[in-house]
């Protein structure tokens, strides 16, 4: 389906359901799920010279709490944009965006810089950990500005590194490294974790790992999660599966057969 407008209520009415089984601690109003994030019309437009380049033509859609979504397309068909303007990293051209009831296009750089700080957690398909710091320290550099956070114990624990804490990137295999990436992104508790391409340079066996690692972050505390991807392979893990296609949103839809990471192949 195109966009919002043509998901059908049914389909966002599942959606609703499961999240109203899930998080009761935040983003609630009269006992209704308000979504992570709306994306209203959202344009993206790069002028070089004299060439437009059209990154995303008018896309909306809702994630929900709870919500594993796999933003599945081809390269150059706007992901990387749609994720940045939801993270608040880069600006539409034209179109809405709200993170919870808050209009991110309508906010001040200030409370940007806040909603990156406290709310979103990013992982990039390249780890960017400082390499003089060990795991620990690496995630430390976020517990200690992030007003709730884990210990970095924890969330280096959680992404099964715990007996690594105290080696240095270099000391580590690249799905290592991604997964302090992830422990780093995940120990402020964030509302939502947005994870451009988190396997993209890795191999297969890795790679399950790291998704592996996401998978048990989203079950265990439930953070909103989107993974971009080009790999149709792991939409199999997600709740529900998002297509992007030359800037416009092709088809949103929940997956039923949803299998667990260790079942994806490619
Ligand atoms: N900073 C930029 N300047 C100019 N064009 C860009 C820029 N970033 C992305 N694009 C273009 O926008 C389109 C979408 O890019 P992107 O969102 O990175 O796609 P994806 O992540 O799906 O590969 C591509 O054609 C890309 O070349
Ligand atoms: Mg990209």
């Amino acid at each position: 389906m195109a966009d919002r407008d043509a998901c059908p209520a049914a389909v966002l009415g599942i959606f609703t359901v499961v999240a109203d089984t899930g998080s009761t601690r935040r983003g609630r109003v009269n006992g209704r799920s308000i979504a992570v994030f709306r994306a209203q019309d959202v344009v993206k437009t790069y002028t070089m010279g004299e060439v437009e380049v059209h990154a995303l033509r008018g896309v909306s859609l809702e994630l929900l709490e709870r919500q594993f979504v796999v933003l599945l397309g081809p390269s150059g068909s706007g992901k990387s944009t749609l994720l940045n303007i939801l993270g608040a990293l880069d600006t539409p051209t034209s179109g809405r965006v709200w993170f919870r009831e808050h209009e991110l296009t309508a906010a001040s750089e200030h409370d940007l810089t806040e909603l990156r700080r406290e709310h979103i957690g990013f992982v990039f398909q390249f780890y960017n950990l400082i390499p003089s710091l060990t795991a620990l320290e690496n995630v430390r550099l976020v517990t200690d500005i992030a007003q709730d956070p884990m210990d970095g114990r924890e969330a280096l624990g959680l992404v099964g590194l715990g007996a690594r804490l105290h080696h240095f990137p270099s000391q580590m295999s690249g799905g290592e490294q991604q997964r302090v990436a992830i422990a780093r992104a995940i120990a402020k508790r964030p509302d939502v974790l947005l994870c451009d391409e988190p396997t993209g340079a890795l191999d297969v066996e890795t790679g399950r790992v790291v998704l592996e690692a996401l998978a048990r972050i989203h079950e265990e505390l439930g953070t909103a999660t989107v993974v971009i991807t080009h790999n149709a392979a792991i939409s199999r893990m997600a709740s529900r599966v998002v297509r992007l296609a030359d800037g416009r949103v092709v088809a949103d839809e929940i997956n039923t057969e949803r299998v667990s990471a260790t079942r994806v192949e490619w």
